[in-house]
């Protein structure tokens, strides 16, 4: 209703109407004149009326005939009828009420009377008006609840349900009232219905909470459910609000890629294991060359080249048993490559010791392989140049993580020192000229030996970029 009420006032008598206007504007209301019953059902249809006094006896369509189109019009169906009437007999005043009229005012009008039928009726008014906007709110929220894809449940911490949407019972394949039937732990497959009491029991301390779950269908098949629930407080009682949606499609398409990412990773594996085990086919097709060759210094090559395949060998069979197949832990790499090292260069295999520091350091294949060579030939030479005649010693290893994503490499001997002279920039001898070309092109890295205290290469570099 508008700040100031609308009154649609209905006589045949023009000196009748004036009369009633001359009571009702000074009070703030509103006037809207028909001279009969006809034009004031035409009025009705163009003006927001809050109320109708109208004339009982009128040439055509009668106030009792008007009082019953209002009632029956879905849109007038409430509006506040007075009739104005100055018939006193019991039995039309029965028939007003039965047309639906709300209440009377006798003529000649009293004022005091009319004003104070006036304002009550318009109050009805309001109330209805403001039960309508309600009632219309309701509808709404309920037609957006059930246009929702998502089930929502309103349920009490029994589990018993207060409210279901539309969702919540097709998607499950019963009716409203069959799903309002059941209790929440009947819904649960029994694996998760021995949760809904924690939940709840954690719902009700944190407010509001996450859950997966399955649900029963009614012809049994299971729907796995992705739960947000709230709790509410209605009225003083708890009830607890749930969103729930199925998450079919996507446990299926987890499924599919675990499976997948399953398979890639066997065929990695796969592919390492062949990898290394074409590696020590060429290992061997050297040994077995060398049984044939006289010449020491060719010997020596074909030693070298074969310790230098087995050490990248090394890497695959270990990257073929790493739990991620990209990574190898390094102080586990050095430990088995540097032992193997000892057992092929010194026949006695404690005259030389080597210590490992280890680190926690895990490398890609790309970074690995390098280092892994690095590592073999720095080794190899501390074993047969280090220790001349038999003599004891020691070699030690460190691999660490250093600051700004450096890693540190250092390997050193306490044997007789590299000879003066050497160059390891220039160097002409293929163990050191392999050293210098992998740290600066393939590690990003830079050497610095000292020779200060035996031979001590200290290597810093970089992990090599992932190649996409
Ligand atoms: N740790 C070391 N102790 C003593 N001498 C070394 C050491 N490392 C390298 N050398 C010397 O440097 C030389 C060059 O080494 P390298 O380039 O690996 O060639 P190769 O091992 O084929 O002789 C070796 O011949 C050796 O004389
Ligand atoms: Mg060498």
């Amino acid at each position: 209703m508008k700040d100031k009420p609308v009154i649609l006032v209905v006589d045949d008598q023009p000196q009748n109407i004036e009369l009633l206007e001359a009571y009702l504007v000074p009070q703030g209301y509103e006037i809207v004149k028909a001279a009969n019953g006809e034009e004031a059902l035409g009025k009705l249809a163009g003006n927001p009326i809050d109320l109708i006094l109208l004339d009982v006896m009128m040439p055509g369509i009668d106030g009792f005939e008007v009082t019953r189109r209002v009632r029956q019009d879905e849109n007038t169906r409430l509006l506040p009828i007075i009739l104005v009437t100055a018939l006193r007999e019991k039995e039309d005043r029965v028939r007003g009420i039965e047309a639906g009229c709300d209440d009377f005012v006798s003529k000649p009008v009293d004022k005091i009377e009319l004003l104070a039928r006036v304002r009550s009726l318009l109050k009805v008014k309001a109330y209805n008006d403001l039960l309508t906007n309600y009632r219309n709110e309701l509808e709404l929220r309920a037609h957006l609840l059930d246009s929702a894809t998502d089930s929502i449940f309103l349920h009490d911490v029994e589990g018993n349900f207060i409210y279901v949407n539309e969702a919540a019972y097709k998607t499950r394949g019963y009716t409203k009232d069959e799903l309002m039937a059941i209790n929440l732990h009947e819904l649960d497959t029994p694996e998760y219905a021995g949760l809904i009491e924690p939940n709840i029991e954690y719902l009700i301390n944190h407010g509001e909470a996450p859950f997966e779950s399955a649900h029963l269908n009614k012809d049994g098949s299971v729907m796995p459910v992705e739960i947000h629930a709230h709790i509410l407080n209605i009225n003083g009682k708890k009830q607890i609000l749930s969103v729930i949606r199925d998450i079919t499609e996507r446990k299926k398409t987890e499924e599919i890629i675990q499976a997948s990412l399953k398979e890639k990773e066997t065929l990695l594996k796969e592919v390492h294991h062949r990898v290394k085990n074409n590696m020590q086919v060429i290992s061997s097709l050297l040994h077995l060359q060398a049984l044939n060759i006289r010449d020491k210094d060719a010997l020596a090559m074909l030693k070298d080249s074969q310790s230098r395949i087995q050490s990248m060998a090394l890497v695959y069979n270990k990257l073929y048993q790493s739990r991620n197949l990209a990574s190898i832990d390094m102080s586990d790499y050095i430990e088995e490559l540097t032992g193997g090292l000892i057992k092929s260069y010194t026949h006695n295999p404690d005259r030389v010791t080597a210590s490992i520091d280890p680190s926690d350091v895990f490398l890609g294949i790309d970074t690995a392989i390098p280092c892994g060579l690095v590592i073999n030939e720095l080794v190899t030479n501390s074993l047969k140049y280090a220790f001349p005649e038999n003599r004891t010693g020691k070699i030690a290893i460190s691999l660490k993580e250093g600051g700004n994503q450096e890693l540190e490499l250092v390997v050193s001997d306490n044997g007789v020192g590299i000879p003066e002279g050497i160059n390891m920039e220039k160097s002409s001898t293929l163990g050191l000229k392999l050293v210098t070309n992998l740290v600066r092109e393939q590690l990003d890295g830079k050497i610095e030996l000292d020779g200060s205290q035996g031979t001590t290469f200290k290597i810093t570099f970089h992990r090599a970029k992932e190649k996409k």
